[in-house]
């Protein structure tokens, strides 16, 4: 089920009732929730996700960073289950130091911004390809879905470059994602949905099988030879390591893109002169995207376990318990961020956001995601006198309750010059 945004209220008087992530309510609008738990209740046992949730800045920042009390060892079996494809070989994002330092220096050699930046040409090609397509399909003017016809297919196709295969598989891509990442959803799912979850874990574990066995008797430049042959103190990653790896990236990079391309454009509608400003000075770009990732980015949720009894904003939480940092909640923590409740791209940030993590988890794709999402919005900028949703009310909201987009955005367009 998706859920619609009603409503743009934002201050904790404005709501009552508590906070639950899986309320259809809350789905709609976390953010006056957020302001609650920040005010009243920083640290909060969620009964229905049986976890602690953590609402301020400073106290988020405290788990993210030691990872001896807060551990992720549990990220990904709590998030994936049994349709994870690599249970006995956990990505980097599901370990604790050190094993993940080592891990997580093999992987940063493909995350270098000096390769990421070669990408650049090819991020602004696929982005005027999908827009050639649609105006193809669609006719100079008229409206398309932004979430599906664009934003999904943007990040797939830069994938499917990176990993130097076809562009004809990023539908396949798109599919495995949603059907993965759905299974954080599966104790509410029919033997049907399951089996689709199930198919494609297997079909994308097969794909990237091949696709190892292929690149190792012949290397290229893609991501997955960089990831063979990324030494450290003499040290290479394993097969498995390598494919647990890849997997994570794909999961990891595709819908959190999709979903914050999505969310700048509900900013874009919900701020006209915003999106004024920014067409006629494409220099904003990055001052619009940086504020959309803090005011309502694509992750809300992260996930980590305690190793030990321990005690967190006067709260005791005991061994063993399920930790749920609310990354999106601390952006709007009022003692770091000046009118945080207000989208302003003119905002002089003083704080680190906390969209992407911090301490030894910090996304390591975030380099990617900007310069994708910043080529993304440039070519959007010279294509389209008009490229805009046609509401930003009722919007129908991915399914998950820690991750946020539109599930579908109809935009009304009319290209410059047809
Ligand atoms: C708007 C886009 C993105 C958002 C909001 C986002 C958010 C995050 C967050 C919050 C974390 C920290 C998780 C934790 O502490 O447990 C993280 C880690 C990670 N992200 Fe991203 N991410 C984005 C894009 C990407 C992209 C494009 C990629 C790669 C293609 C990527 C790959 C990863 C990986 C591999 C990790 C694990 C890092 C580690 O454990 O050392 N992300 N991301």
């Amino acid at each position: 089920m998706n859920t619609r945004d009603a409503g743009s209220a934002t201050k904790a008087e404005e709501v009552s009732g508590t906070y639950d992530p899986l309320d259809p309510v809350v789905k709609q609008n976390p953010y006056p929730y957020y302001a609650k738990l920040r005010r009243d209740e920083p640290v909060k046992w969620l009964e229905g996700l049986k976890a602690f949730s953590v609402a301020r800045y400073d106290d988020i920042d405290v788990v993210l960073k030691d990872s001896e009390i807060y551990s992720s060892a549990e990220f990904w079996p709590a998030l994936l289950g049994e349709y994870d494809p690599y249970p006995n070989d956990p990505p980097f994002i599901s370990m604790d130091p050190p094993g993940h330092t080592h891990l997580r220096k093999l992987a940063n050699k493909a995350f270098m911004p000096s390769r990421i930046n070669l990408l650049r040409e090819r991020a602004l090609a696929i982005a005027n390809e999908l827009f050639d397509d649609i105006v193809k399909k669609h006719g100079p003017e008229g409206e398309f879905d932004f979430a599906w016809d664009f934003a999904a297919l943007f990040p797939v196709t830069v994938f499917a470059e990176v990993l130097g295969i076809p562009t004809t598989r990023r539908a396949e891509f798109k599919v495995w994602v949603d059907d993965i990442i759905a299974a954080a959803n599966r104790a509410s799912y029919g033997p049907e949905r399951l089996a689709q979850i199930r198919k494609s874990s297997d079909t994308a574990k097969a794909f990237f099988e091949e696709l190892y066995d292929e690149r190792v008797n012949n290397l290229g430049d893609d991501i997955i030879s960089t990831l063979i042959t990324a030494e450290v103190d003499g040290e290479r990653l394993s097969r498995s390591e390598v494919l647990s790896t890849a997997i994570l990236l794909l999961i990891g990079g595709v819908e959190t893109t999709t979903n914050i391309l999505g969310n700048t454009f509900l900013e874009l509608h919900r701020h006209p002169e915003v999106y004024d400003r920014v067409r006629s000075d494409p220099s904003l770009i990055p001052a619009l995207l940086e504020e959309v990732l803090r005011f309502n980015p694509s992750v809300h949720i992260i996930f980590r376990n305690t190793t030990r009894d321990t005690e967190l904003a006067g709260v005791k939480i005991p061994k063993g318990s399920a930790v749920m940092p609310l990354v999106a909640c601390a952006n709007r923590d009022e003692t770091k961020f000046s009118d945080p409740e207000t989208f302003n791209i003119d905002r002089k940030i003083d704080f680190p956001l906390m969209t992407f993590g911090q301490g030894p988890h910090f996304c390591i794709g975030n380099y990617l995601m900007r310069m994708e999402t910043r080529a993304a919005m440039e070519v959007a900028m010279q294509r389209f006198e008009i490229l805009m949703p046609v509401s930003s009310d009722n919007v129908e909201w991915i399914d998950s309750y820690f991750a946020r987009g539109p599930h579908h955005l109809t935009v009304r367009y009319k290209v410059r010059n047809p």
